[in-house]
């Protein structure tokens, strides 16, 4: 079952007599900054020690927004691979996940691989992305993929794929309760699990800085209280609020041009973001 892999410029291979569209590799600019700790796990779990080790298939788990599909992506640019990211879904189907059949334009059947599939054969990273949105169904398909095995097998194209030695997965997972139980078969392929917790307030500032570098200090310094404040309750707003807060603020205050109070926008930022159950983790001190 080896495939040579095709070059990077190459966007279909064949593969048992089967030709088969390959898709692009997501492109952005993100880094991870600070919590060295998960993103050296994450990095230690792909290693290949030996020629008669492979890779572990590392799980990201985390409250929404606390950066698992950042640090999935920052760490597999570190490694210098191809990044292919599949968005699972409540819909997806085991053949979105691998191959799918499209109608071309002469009225014949082409295939195309997913991001997973482009993934295994160009030896990029997949990101399974919220996979725990995804049905027992569509996880099934995964099963030889995720142990020694290495391969998928897809039974719309009728082909085997195996996996080139460099490819390398991580599946992300919110703690939300809007998911799917996952099988006990699937958990125990997707070892080690990986847990974010929210960043310490000076590395949160740092992390809003990156995302916003147009951002004043004094919005800063707002919303890193706001959101440690938040923390230290374990309520469930993150950076990614935080980021959206800062952002509307700044706007508001650019728009307004000193007509309103910086103190009172930021606190209107925060309620539209958030709702007013949010104005609890306000201090008088702001
Ligand atoms: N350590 C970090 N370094 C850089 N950016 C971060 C970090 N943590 C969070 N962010 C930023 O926070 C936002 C949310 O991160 P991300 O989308 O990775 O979270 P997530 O855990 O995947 O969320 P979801 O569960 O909703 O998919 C992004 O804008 C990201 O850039
Ligand atoms: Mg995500």
């Amino acid at each position: 079952m080896n495939q040579t892999p095709p070059s990077e410029h190459e966007s279909r291979i064949t593969i048992q007599g089967v030709e088969i569209a390959l898709g692009f590799p997501d492109e952005f600019k993100f880094e991870w900054i600070g919590q060295r700790d998960v993103m050296d796990q994450l990095l230690a779990a792909w290693l290949v020690i030996d020629k008669n080790d492979i890779p572990l298939n590392p799980r990201l788990v985390g409250k929404p927004g606390v950066g698992k599909t950042t640090l999935a992506y920052a760490a597999a640019k570190q490694i210098n691979k191809p990044v292919y990211i599949f968005q699972c879904t409540m819909d997806t189907r085991p053949e979105d996940l691998l191959i799918t059949p499209v109608v071309d334009k002469s009225g014949g059947i082409r295939y195309v691989a997913s991001a997973l599939v482009t993934a295994m054969i160009r030896g990029g990273v997949c990101i399974l992305d919220e996979a725990n949105r995804m049905s027992e169904k569509s996880w099934a398909s995964l099963a030889p993929l995720l142990d020694t095995r290495r391969y998928i097998e897809s039974i719309v194209a009728g082909l085997k794929v195996s996996a080139n030695p460099e490819f390398r997965i991580c599946v992300t997972m919110n703690d939300d309760a809007s998911t799917f139980e996952i099988p006990e078969y699937i958990h125990s392929r997707l070892q080690p699990q990986i847990f974010l917790d929210f960043p310490e307030a000076e590395e949160e500032k740092r992390i809003l800085r990156e995302n916003l570098p147009f951002l004043d200090e004094n919005i800063m310094d707002y919303v890193v209280s706001f959101l440690q404040r938040a923390h230290a309750s374990n309520e469930n707003y993150t950076i990614r609020d935080g980021i959206n807060i800062a952002r509307y603020a700044a706007k508001r205050i650019s728009s307004l041009k000193g007509k309103a109070e910086a103190k009172n926008l930021l606190r209107q930022a925060i309620i539209m973001t958030l709702g007013d159950e949010a104005l609890a983790y306000i201090s008088d001190e702001n």
